[in-house]
């Protein structure tokens, strides 16, 4: 169906995509796998028509092709789904779904056929969407659901998923995988990016590796283990396993008293939650997305105004504190979203490093940014934290691959002054290495007496990493279990609502 000649992509002096040939075949499901910044983005872009490749012909059913922009990919049947979604915020999900496909009669838009065809996919798929909502009030993963069926009412026939489960929950992702059977079974073409060797196990027939923007191997999926695909992308034996050692919790540093979010009229979607986070500890907070728990976070790091209750930091009331202030009083921040409020993506990666405090001492003085003192602690951070990007310090942040972004966030909030961790999906879209890395600092963190709030759609990461664990269900606290006194099969029940019981809420 594809064929990929050759296909060489630099940015600069970075090789992204090195001499790259490769084939997929009609109507199999082929992976992609490759740490982060091996070029697995790069080289779908270029099959989408968002670069240029430097050299190399790309074939489709053996016929050689252009693609200068994605319309001319769309004409070739080839849709994708972004790692980092495309969707105008102020428009309606209809709205996103049809720009650039739009009707119109007598030079309005008409919405009432695109309304039913859109409807009719949702249904087909069972991918849940309120068309009329806007794409700003909405969870990622909704917007995730929001480019998957953008892609399928333009008839694509090629469908490339860039890491489309990094921000779905669990349900959602089994959902997904039989969307994905589905779609291969009536004979599209999928390309399937993840880092997750689990799902790629599950749908995917081939697998082709990338390290460092080489290909490595093509192998069938059958015939080779996780682990074995695992140590071909980082080319090193890995261990999955935490040695995460007991030790007494010290004073509260986070507690969180009777909070509300409630919008008028309208359901709470926080509801009387009472917790407290204490030094030393990892508290995890599960739950399915959309049940509240980007509200409660977003109320804690100052994101969101709390309707009601309060919130205390190392004893201080923070409820109505700018977020500068919860900043320098202790907090450390790795939010949901790494692109909207995690850095500032036109500034450089050096100064994306020192947003909390470049107006301190030693990156400012008397007024100016010391550029010096920016560039060399950005250097330190490079190193220790391991962030790849294609001009070091100076790239944009937006030029970077996406688990690089979230290290270099990562890198700022951990180096940072604090002694509470919040973290929200902080290993969404990293590579194994990367993700135990990340797992490893929480622990880390832990270990040093700081308090560490997890937030996390991924069960795997909340069960492996917390010392306890809170159920989220309809904006309130349903279960609470200490570490090891819980099966992923038990919390899903709580998850979902069908089990409840609170033994010792606080
Ligand atoms: N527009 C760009 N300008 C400069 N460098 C870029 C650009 N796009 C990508 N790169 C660089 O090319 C390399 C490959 O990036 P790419 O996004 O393809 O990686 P990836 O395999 O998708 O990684 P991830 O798993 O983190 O998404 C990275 O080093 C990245 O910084
Ligand atoms: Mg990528």
């Amino acid at each position: 169906m594809i064929r990929l000649e050759h296909i060489t992509k630099t940015f600069g002096s970075l090789i992204a995509n090195n001499d790259i040939s490769l084939d997929i075949k009609k109507s199999e499901i082929h992976a992609l796998l490759g740490e982060n910044g091996a070029g697995k983005s790069t080289l779908m872009s270029i099959l989408f028509g968002l670069y240029q490749a430097d050299s190399g012909n790309i074939y489709i059913n053996d016929e050689l092709v252009m693609i200068k922009n994605p319309n001319d990919a769309n004409r070739l049947g080839i849709g994708m789904v972004h790692q980092h979604f495309k969707l105008v915020e102020t428009f309606t999900v209809l709205e996103n779904i049809i720009l650039g496909k739009e009707d119109t009669k007598y030079g309005f838009l008409s919405l009432i056929e695109a309304r039913k065809k859109v409807e009719e996919i949702c249904e087909t798929y069972h991918l849940h969407l309120d068309l009329d909502e806007k794409i700003k009030n909405l969870t990622v993963a909704a917007q995730q659901r929001v480019e998957i069926v953008k892609m399928l009412y333009r008839n694509a026939e090629i469908l490339i998923f860039d890491e489309p489960t990094a921000v779905l929950a669990p349900q959602e992702i089994d959902e997904l995988m039989k969307i994905l059977k589905n779609f291969a079974q009536s004979g599209k073409t999928i390309v399937l990016i993840t880092h997750k060797l689990n799902e790629i196990k599950m749908v995917a027939d081939r697998c082709s590796i990338l390290k460092r923007g080489v290909l490595i191997k093509t192998v069938d999926v059958d015939k080779t283990t996780t682990k074995e695909m695992a140590e071909m992308m980082v080319g090193r034996q890995i261990n999955f396993e935490y040695d995460i050692p007991k030790q007494k919790t010290g004073k509260s540093v986070l507690v969180v008293e009777d909070l509300v979010y409630q919008v008028k009229n309208e359901k709470a979607l926080v509801n009387h939650v009472n917790f407290e986070v204490k030094s030393g500890e990892i508290l995890g907070i599960a739950g399915i997305d959309g049940n509240g728990q980007t509200q409660l976070v977003e109320m804690i790091t100052g994101l969101r105004t709390a309707t009601s209750g309060k919130i205390l930091l190392n004893d201080k009331d923070i409820t109505k504190s700018e977020i500068r202030k919860r900043s320098a009083d202790g907090m450390s921040h790795i939010p949901e979203n790494r692109q909207k409020h995690g850095l500032v993506l036109d500034f450089n990666l050096a100064y994306n490093l020192v947003l909390q405090n470049y107006y301190k001492e030693p990156f400012q003085k008397h007024g100016f940014l010391d550029k010096k003192a920016i560039y060399d602690y950005s250097d330190v951070l490079i190193e220790k934290f391991d962030i790849r990007s294609a001009d070091g310090k100076f790239s944009s942040a937006r030029s970077m691959s996406g688990g690089n972004q979230q290290k270099a966030i990562i890198a700022r909030e951990v180096d940072k002054p604090h002694n509470l961790m919040v973290a929200v999906q902080p290993t969404r879209g990293l590579d194994i290495g990367a993700t135990i890395y990340v797992h490893q600092q929480l622990i880390n963190e832990r270990n040093n007496g700081q308090a560490v709030l997890l937030v996390s759609l991924e069960l795997d990461e909340i069960l492996d990493l917390s010392d306890r664990i809170l159920v989220i269900y309809e904006g309130k606290f349903v279960g609470e279990f200490e570490k090891d006194k819980a099966t992923a099969e038990e919390l899903g029940l709580y998850m979902a609502g069908i089990k409840e019981g609170l033994t010792h809420a606080k």
